[in-house]
Formats: C-alpha cells, structure tokens, sequence
C-alpha cells in the first residue's frame, strides 16, 4: 500500500511509516499536482500546508484515511471526506503541552519587552529605560477557553502566582475549583484581567469574541495573546485598541491570513509577532508524527482509530443497522445542546422499542459528541467525546425500554443544568431522522441546515409578525412546525429557514409581543 505524505513530517513519523508502507514524501505541491498524485495512494498524512479541498477527495480512487499532524483540521474537507468513508484523524495531545508553553513565552516577552529590547540592542543601542516592564506576580490572567491547552496555560500561570480567571460555557463550577480557577464572562474577564489569552477553536460562536466592545471596558494597559487561532481576536479592534493605549501591548502566533503581511498589527511596536510556531518544538513534531503514523498503519492494517474525527470504529455489518440511528442521535446531541446553550450537568439518553435490544454504546457516544461538538467544534471526535463529557463533569446515564410508542424506535435525550432541562426526542422515519418531540410539546421536523425554535403564548398575531419579519429581511421559510399542548398556554414553533438568521434579527423576533424566546439551531 502507499502513503503520501505531503507536508514536513518528522523523521520518527516517516520511518515508521516505512516499515510498512511505500512512502512518497512529496511536500509543496499545486492542488493540481496532488489531485494528480492522491489517484492511487491508501493514505495522505498532512500538517496544516496542504489543503485538501474537495477537487482532491474528488480524485482520490483509493484513499481510506487523511492523518493530520496537529489539532486544527480547518484545512480538511472534512464533509466530502465523510461522504467518500475516508477517515481523518488528527494528533490532539501531542502538541498541547508545546503551544502552552509558547503561550507562557510570548506572555513573558510581551510582558518584558523581550524582542523589541533584543532589536534595539543589536541595533547597537543601549535603550534601558525605554524597555521598562511589569510583573506577572500577583497579576490576573483571564483564559478564554479552558480545553487541553487553556488548562495547562492557567497551571503553568498558577506557577507564576497569577490569579486566573477563566470563560468557558462547557466547564462546570466543579471543574473550575479542581483546577484553582474562578469562572467568569468574558466581558468580567475583559474588565478585570491584566492578560488575556484566548486557546478556544475557531468557530462561530469565538470568531471575534474579543472585539471592539471589550476592548473598551478593559483596564488601560492590558495585555492581549492569542495562540490559538486567527480571527478570535478582531485583529481591527486590536490594532486600534494598541494605537489608542488601551492595549500596552499583544503577542500574536496566529492570524486570520497567514502570513499576515497586510494586516494593521504588522507595523504596530508594541505588538509581537511569531510565525505559527506553538506547535513547532522536537517533542511536539515528534509526537504529533508518531500518533499519526500508528494511526495510519492501525486503519490500512483493518484496525481502528484512535483519534477519528468523522467515522466511529465499528463493525461494518454492525453500523449498517446503527448507521441512521447514529445519525440521529448525533443531530439530536447538536439539537439539545444548542437549545440548552453552554453547559449541562446531567445527560440521559433513552432507547425505547426496538433499538432497546441492540449495543447502543457507539449511538450514546454519537448524542454525546452532536452535544460537545456544538462547543468544542471539530475537536470531539466518537473515541473522545465520553471521555470529554467525564472531564467536564456531565453525568451520562443511558436507559432502555422495550415500549415505544408511534415509532419501532425513538431516542430521547434529555439534558439537565441546576433546576433547567432541556428534551428532544427522534426517530428514523423512512431511513432519514426526525425530530418528534422538544419538551413537552409533540412536532415532526425534518432537522437540517437552519432552524429557528421559539416558545410563544398560543394566541392569534404572534406568528404572523415573525413570518413578516423574516420576510422582509429576505430569510426564506421552508418549513413550519407548531406543536401546543394546551389552547391558551405556551407553543413551540420550529422554522426550517434557508439562510442563516443574524442576531439582530432574532432579537427582533425576541421583542415580537408574545414571543417568549427565540434560537436559532445550525445543522
Ligand atoms: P480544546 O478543544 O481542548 O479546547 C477548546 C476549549 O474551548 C474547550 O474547553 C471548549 O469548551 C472551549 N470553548 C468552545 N466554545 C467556546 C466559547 N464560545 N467560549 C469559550 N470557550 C469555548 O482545544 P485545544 O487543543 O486546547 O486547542 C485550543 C486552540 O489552540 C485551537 O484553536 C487549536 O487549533 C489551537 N492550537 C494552536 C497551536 C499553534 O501552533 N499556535 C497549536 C495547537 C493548537
Ligand atoms: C495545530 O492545529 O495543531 C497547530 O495550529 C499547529 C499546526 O498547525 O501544526
């Protein structure tokens, strides 16, 4: 079998590779090149320079597996590589510890002036008061996302005596207080931190999530780094909150265009710049190329993975009959968790009639991972996403009956914050999932692309106004479902709409006399 590697790999990585394999390392090359060359290869291996769009899945004939030598798979077409059932793993530990401690180095940088006194120095200058700095100690660092690396940025600044404060919506209180953290906003974070760094995916919801508006309630002098991705920090806001003093100062390892030529910063003294290197250690290189090989050389032997972002590792005969439950119960996850928003305690997945009598395990893990993944973005893959749910303190209890009543088989998850809870029920009509079910209230969606779901009093001139409103902002409306439980009381509506709704006109809808809430679920 062959394997294309197509990015800098590490030696460790190759050989392994080697053993087993006929490798082509080939780095550099045109999309055209590598449609050319996937024709005929068993597995790709990539870092984050080759983008693998759908054109080269498209071309691929007999690719089974894309290994990614990092965390991020933004540069993986990821839905067209599901499509074809070519599994893409990434290596998610094996350079968390490395962009930690790079975060740690630009804070320390940023916060002594280290590049800029280093420039002048060799510039012949002796410059000793123009470098003044503060002190870590005792100072407040707000962390934005408190995943694997945000966890060990906030230890490693414990070591510092810094005082963390940290948002995370998917990071219960319990957890908080084992790691010596207090949990806040991030508009708390903005207003009391002397650091802030961000370590959250880019995803809709943390694009931008340091922007104009909390730059302006900051404390004068803060300091800004972002290790992470390009884009959770408006890179605009940030160059004018450095120019106006605000900002004493940024350290940057990622940008929205890298190389980030054009962008406003570039020019900026008090901001610093390193080009992408977070993972760039031996021990993390090494790592994330050995994880991949062996995950690599476990799939192409007829194993499993380990780290599979898109497919579970189940029996082909066995997923056959799990397959449009998995489905289900992974929309479902997305459904509940979108509609609970942030966090949850408790969840309880149900299986009632048929789908009872079978090993639900890898359906549980598909509900947790639709669940997760609505915070953690591409991150959660159907071997972590237990083991996440356990490290954010979420009970997860499965139950079954053999009772089932309109359907063979349904699926209800029911999610549970303090006194809130949040219920979606699904079952598979006619091999495709639909949603039967949100709290008390009995509909039939067909779940996909966008929906609005809104709880309003059931009386006459409430859906009407919404309709209006979302015509006139040229949202088209593909579906409707009402469900009531009592003439008088509280409806839920959902709408099927073909675009994404913006905010302002959510909370438009929000303002509609009547309507109780409004949100809007992205599938
Ligand atoms: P992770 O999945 O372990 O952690 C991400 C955390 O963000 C999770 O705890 C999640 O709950 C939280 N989160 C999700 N939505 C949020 C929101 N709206 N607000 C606040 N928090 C939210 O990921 P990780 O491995 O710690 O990686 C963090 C980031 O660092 C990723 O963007 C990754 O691509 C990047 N990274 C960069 C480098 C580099 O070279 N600079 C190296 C490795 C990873
Ligand atoms: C990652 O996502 O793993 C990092 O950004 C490092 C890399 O791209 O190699």
């Amino acid at each position: 079998m062959k394997v294309l590697v197509s990015d800098p790999l590490s030696e460790e990585g190759t050989s392994r590779l080697e053993e087993h394999f006929t490798v082509d390392i080939s780095t550099g090359l045109s999309e055209d090149e590598l449609i050319e060359k996937i024709k005929d290869v068993d597995a790709l291996v990539i870092r984050s320079g080759t983008q693998v769009t759908k054109a080269v899945i498209d071309a691929a004939e007999k690719l089974k597996i894309i290994g990614r030598a990092g965390v991020g798979v933004d540069n993986i077409d990821i839905d067209a590589a599901t499509q074809k059932g070519i599994i893409v793993v990434n290596a998610p530990e094996g350079n968390m510890l490395s962009a930690a401690e790079h975060t740690i180095a630009m804070m320390m940088s940023l916060t002594r002036n280290i590049p800029q006194a280093n420039a002048s120095l060799k510039s012949r200058k002796w410059e000793r008061k123009l470098f003044m700095g503060t002190e870590v100690n005792g100072k407040i660092l707000g962390v934005v996302g408190l995943g694997r690396i945000g966890t060990e940025v906030a230890k490693r600044a414990q070591g510092l005596e810094m005082t963390i404060l940290a948002y995370d919506p998917f990071i219960s209180e319990e957890r908080a207080q084992e790691l010596g953290v207090e949990l806040a906003t991030v508009n708390e974070i903005a207003e009391r931190a002397d650091f802030i760094t961000v370590h959250t995916p880019l995803i809709k919801e943390t694009r931008n999530i340091i922007d104009a508006e909390q730059f302006a309630v900051m404390k004068d002098g803060v300091r800004i780094i972002n290790c992470a991705r390009g884009g959770i920090i408006n890179e605009e806001a940030l160059a004018d909150a450095v120019k106006s003093g605000k900002v004493a100062g940024a350290a940057l390892d990622v940008f929205v265009n890298e190389p980030p030529f054009d962008s406003p910063l570039m020019d900026l003294d008090n901001v610093i710049m390193t080009p992408h290197l977070g993972a760039s250690t031996e021990e993390a290189q090494i790592n994330v190329a050995v994880s991949v090989a062996d995950e690599v050389i476990s799939v192409l032997n007829g194993g499993s993975a380990k780290n599979a972002i898109n497919i579970p590792s189940v029996k082909p005969e066995v997923m056959a009959v799990l397959a449009p439950y998995i489905k289900l119960a992974e929309t479902m996850g997305s459904v509940a968790g979108q509609l609970m928003g942030g966090n949850c305690e408790k969840a309880e997945i149900g299986y009632y009639g048929e789908i009872s009598e079978k090993d639900t395990r890898v359906v549980t893990v598909a509900a947790l991972k639709g669940l997760l993944e609505t915070a953690l973005g591409s991150g959660v893959n159907y071997v972590n996403a237990p083991a996440l749910a356990k490290s954010r303190k979420i009970e997860v209890i499965e139950s079954k009956s053999e009772t089932s009543e309109e359907h063979v088989s349904t699926i209800q998850i029911k999610l549970t914050k303090r006194a809130e809870t949040k219920l979606v029920a699904g079952a598979v009509v006619g091999n495709e999932p639909k949603i039967i079910q949100i709290d008390n209230y009995r509909v039939d969606i067909v779940p996909s692309g966008f929906m609005i779901v809104s709880n309003h009093v059931n009386r006459p001139n409430v859906i009407g106004p919404c309709c209006i409103l979302l015509g006139e902002n040229n949202i088209n409306i593909s579906g409707m479902q009402v469900g009531r439980v009592e003439i008088g009381g509280t409806t839920i509506m959902a709408l099927n709409v073909d675009s994404e709704v913006p905010d302002d006109i959510l909370d438009q809808m929000r303002d509609i006399e009547g309507i109780l809430d409004a949100k809007l679920v992205t599938l």
